[in-house]
């Protein structure tokens, strides 16, 4: 590893002391740094690719999917697991998943088209979402999707698409309740509560073209109790017994969605990942041992257990990428605080809204780690990436690894003032490969028209 050897300049500047220079766990931090990612050198991908550069681990996603697969089909006899797309849907990521025997789990048209071009066939996609057009509900009843009902409305509808197709299909009920634990979710599916999953049901049992299969709830996300869960499962076999006996209908599948914590530290969360976020085997003991019970006081008929589905998506690709940014200027702050500019802002890591990534310099740097208020490259007054951060003196060209950064950042990241950058994916061999280009302006301005009359900017000549 290459060393400075002259220091950089810095002009001095006088800091007061203040209480508190210790971190709460009385040690002062001592700085990690990160140079490589699956032994590739940063600067190395940096030179090759650009910054900012998000990069994703092959490796990494293929070993947390495996573990999590693991956790359950030990503890659990029937387990399926989908890949949530929203939360990364680009195609490698996918593809990675899928070859390990993922389903799809998908959201929108979008999602669903997105899938079935990857190869996946509908047989093999459950699809959620609030929203499904006539017409792509269509083609996932032609093509036998497992369709997560979410309001009355859409009961209607595809009943009416089967009953024209001639066909009764199975189907799945998204339902909303209480645990007791999280915030209820109830804008999505039926509520148990009140009444309205049971009536729902009832209206299905008493059609024609309608058999409902499957029970599926989300109860939130980065859940850190593992008790929402025994609560959730609990409910859910409760309302399937109900519902069995009250309709005669058979249960074939429990989706218990997403939700498990990744080893993020979420704002407002004071203890660090290691001591809060429960571990994938406690989440799976917790819920396959609370559906086995339930299960077991299944009433008089003997069917199969029904299939557990997962539906996990920041816990397996949170960790298994990160966003490699550079710094571009420093500061001072009027208040004494140094500040960092890099070439990175909030609309490439929508998720600092909510996490306080870690921030790593790609190799050991020289000089006392001071609180750092990290800005992003926007024009903008809300692009801080990081509030507060203790990192040692940047210089222009410093390079810092920001993570985990694999889970609803390639997806809710904006166009906004900036080009989205590379990403690359290093591969089990250590081979990289870009999965997606970095954008350019043929690739923004690609679908946008321009009326022949406004093809000339300044017709009467330019202005003053
Ligand atoms: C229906 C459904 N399933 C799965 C997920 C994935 O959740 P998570 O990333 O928290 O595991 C979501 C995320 O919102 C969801 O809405």
């Amino acid at each position: 590893m290459s060393r400075r050897t002259r220091l950089p300049w810095q002009k001095p500047t006088i800091t007061p002391h203040r209480a508190g220079a210790m971190n709460k766990f009385g040690a002062s931090r001592y700085q990690f740094f990160q140079p490589d990612v699956d032994g590739v050198e940063i600067a190395r991908l940096v030179r090759e690719f650009g910054s900012p550069l998000f990069v994703i681990s092959e490796r990494k996603l293929r070993e947390n999917v495996r573990r999590l697969r693991r956790a359950f089909a030990t503890r659990y006899p029937r387990v399926r697991y989908a890949w949530s797309y929203k939360t990364n849907y680009l195609n490698a990521v996918c593809a990675v998943l899928h070859q390990e025997g993922a389903w799809a789990e998908v959201v929108s048209d979008f999602e669903y088209q997105k899938a079935r071009a990857l190869g996946v066939p509908g047989s093999r996609i459950l699809f959620n979402g609030p929203y499904k057009p006539r017409a792509i509900l269509e083609s996932a009843v032609a093509e036998g999707a497992s369709i997560h009902l979410d309001h009355l409305d859409e009961l209607y509808l595809v009943e009416d698409i089967a009953e024209r197709a001639g066909k009764k299909i199975g189907v799945t009920m998204r339902l909303n309740f209480d645990t007791g634990y999280a915030d209820p979710w109830s804008r999505f599916g039926f509520n148990i509560d009140s009444g309205e999953a049971m009536d729902a049901a009832r209206h299905i049992a008493a059609g024609r073209s309608l058999r409902l299969t499957g029970l599926h709830s989300h109860i939130g996300t980065f859940i850190l109790d593992v008790r929402a869960y025994i609560s959730q499962v609990r409910i859910m076999a409760d309302f399937m017994k109900a519902v069995e006996s009250e309709t005669g209908c058979a249960i074939e599948t429990i989706d218990i969605g997403g939700g498990f914590a990744s080893r993020n530290s979420l704002h407002g969360v004071y203890l660090p990942p290691d001591q809060v976020v429960p571990s994938i085997e406690q989440y799976a003991e917790a819920i396959a041992s609370a559906l086995m019970e339930a299960t077991r006081r299944r009433s008089g008929r003997r069917r199969r257990p029904p299939t557990l589905i997962l539906e996990t998506g920041r816990a397996i690709v949170d960790d298994a990428e990160v966003l490699v940014a550079s710094v571009v200027g420093t500061k001072r702050l009027p208040d004494g605080r140094r500040a960092v500019v890099v070439d990175a802002g909030v609309n490439l890591l929508f998720t600092s809204f909510w996490y306080h990534h870690e921030f790593k310099p790609v190799r050991p740097l020289d000089g006392i780690p001071e609180e750092t208020v990290v800005y992003g490259s926007l024009c903008m007054n809300l692009d801080v990436v990081r509030h507060s951060v203790m990192l040692p003196p940047l210089s222009v060209g410093d390079s810092l690894v920001i993570g985990p950064a694999g889970a609803y950042n390639n997806t809710q990241w904006l166009q906004f003032i900036q080009y989205r950058p590379n990403v690359v994916m290093i591969h089990e061999d250590g081979a990289v490969s870009v999965v997606r280009r970095a954008e350019d302006l043929e690739a923004i301005t690609a679908l946008e028209r321009l009326p022949d009359h406004l093809g000339n900017p300044y017709p009467h000549g330019l202005p003053d």
